[in-house]
């Protein structure tokens, strides 16, 4: 690791004696940065062990959408925990994961109403991909077993996840012989590839189980904004060939692009969704693959062989129920899609400018997502540094500086993060 933090003498004993048996995600361990030493988070605010305090750009992959340490999320979890953190799902059920999966139901569009609970975003993907396979086998189809996903999608990093993937970075490439082989095609965002996707489906459905996709924003591939005609092109797609549509919220879910879902802007309920990350308030992982009734019913059977084998060792932990229902009491008590109208308007007025500075290919809000598309970004490790000399954290990659704030930061918070920004890219960072 390079940098002085591992050997900072203000870096806590705890850090300085362990911070040598970890291994980081997405780094080259010889070269990277070594990470911030953390001892406190409160709001949009981190604290660090040597006292330094960053306003935080990207509420911890956009998890903590009610910012940090939020006080009724706490005090349910606390509560939770007094009484059972946890209990297998196996043959047991509680309170917090029951209520949770009624509140999801009656939250999501259409007849999205049994939900399957796991403990990442990648395995509810996994999921959703078993289910899709399995709903076709069910129904005496055993043919179907591929599926269709878009260039520049996302969808996580295990096996199954990563197959349906495309990052621009091709962070997946390396696995490509030991990855299942679906189909990367381009989004129908315009006439021409909607055409295209049609002509594919036309030869190619009968051997595809559906159609995955993240709606409205690619996230991880690159932070790719589309219209919300392109989802109801993949409804009408996904009908006209009988294949399962699979929404990917776990970015978008809980308000990121201005609706609770993505899926709303455009009108279209998918046949199974999955959601995480901000399912919780950022506190604890959960994630859920929700499924309509159509999809359920071929499960239904007096076959056991039709049942879905699938049952992670935390599937539906209660505290992280309990805090996902806590974090539903704030969508529901407090203006929430307000404040990301309100953080949309502010990104769009003080990223707007950038687009005038050398190296900037492009800048594009959408919801509480803003993002300055640079022609190349030098030296990452360098850039995020400089981010934290000026008091913030953001973590750019690729070419893509983006903020993705709690709903909850305040305007002074949310201007010295754009500021940040706009200072950085008008320094050149090329
Ligand atoms: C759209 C999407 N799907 C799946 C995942 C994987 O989630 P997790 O990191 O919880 O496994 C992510 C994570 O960024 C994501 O953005």
């Amino acid at each position: 690791m390079t940098g002085d933090t591992g050997k900072n003498s203000l870096a806590p004993d705890w850090y300085a004696g362990g911070i040598e048996h970890v291994w980081l995600p997405y780094a080259q361990m010889k070269t990277v940065s070594p990470p911030l030493p953390v001892v406190r988070t409160q709001g949009s605010r981190i604290q660090l062990a040597d006292g330094r305090e960053l306003i935080d750009g990207i509420a911890s992959w956009w998890t903590a959408c009610h910012g940090y340490n939020q006080s009724h999320i706490r005090q349910a979890v606390e509560r939770q925990l007094r009484d059972m953190p946890h209990v297998m799902f196996g043959g047991l059920a509680h309170e917090p994961a029951i209520t949770l999966a009624r509140r999801l139901a009656s939250l999501l569009p259409g007849d999205l109403t049994r939900v399957f609970f796991s403990d990442s975003g990648s395995v509810a993907v996994e999921v959703a991909m078993k289910m899709a396979v399995q709903t076709w086998i069910n129904r005496g189809l055993r043919g179907r077993r591929q599926f269709v996903a878009f260039k520049g999608g996302y969808h996580g990093d295990t096996t199954g996840a990563m197959a349906v993937s495309d990052t621009e970075d091709g962070m997946h490439a390396l696995f490509a012989g030991l990855l299942p082989q679906h189909y990367i095609v381009d989004l129908p965002d315009s006439e021409e590839h909607a055409a295209a996707l049609d002509n594919f489906l036309g030869t190619h459905a009968d051997g595809i189980a559906g159609i995955i996709v993240e709606p409205l924003v690619q996230g991880a591939g690159g932070m790719k904004f589309h219209e919300p005609a392109v989802l109801k092109r993949l409804r009408a797609a996904a009908d006209k060939y009988d294949l399962l549509l699979i929404f990917d919220e776990i970015f978008t879910g809980f308000g990121r692009t201005g609706t609770i879902f993505a899926c709303e802007a455009a009108g279209v309920t998918p046949d199974i969704v999955t959601l995480s990350r901000a399912l919780t308030g950022g506190t604890l992982g959960l994630a859920a693959t929700v499924a309509t009734r159509k999809v359920f019913e071929t499960f239904w059977s007096d076959d056991p062989a039709k049942a879905l084998m699938h049952g992670p060792s935390y599937m539906a932990n209660a505290l992280a129920c309990a805090a996902a229902n806590a974090s539903l009491d704030l969508f529901e008590r407090e203006p929430r899609l307000q404040q990301v109208a309100a953080i949309s308007s502010a990104l769009l007025r003080d990223l707007e400018p950038c687009r005038n500075l050398r190296g900037v290919k492009d800048v594009r809000v959408k919801g509480a997502i803003g993002v300055v598309e640079m022609e190349r970004i030098g030296d990452l490790n360098r850039l995020r540094a400089r981010f934290v000399e000026e008091g913030v954290f953001v973590r750019p990659f690729g070419n893509v500086i983006y903020l993705t704030p709690a709903f909850t930061i305040d305007d002074t918070d949310l201007t010295r993060l754009t500021r940040a920004v706009a200072k950085l890219v008008g320094e050149g960072i090329g």
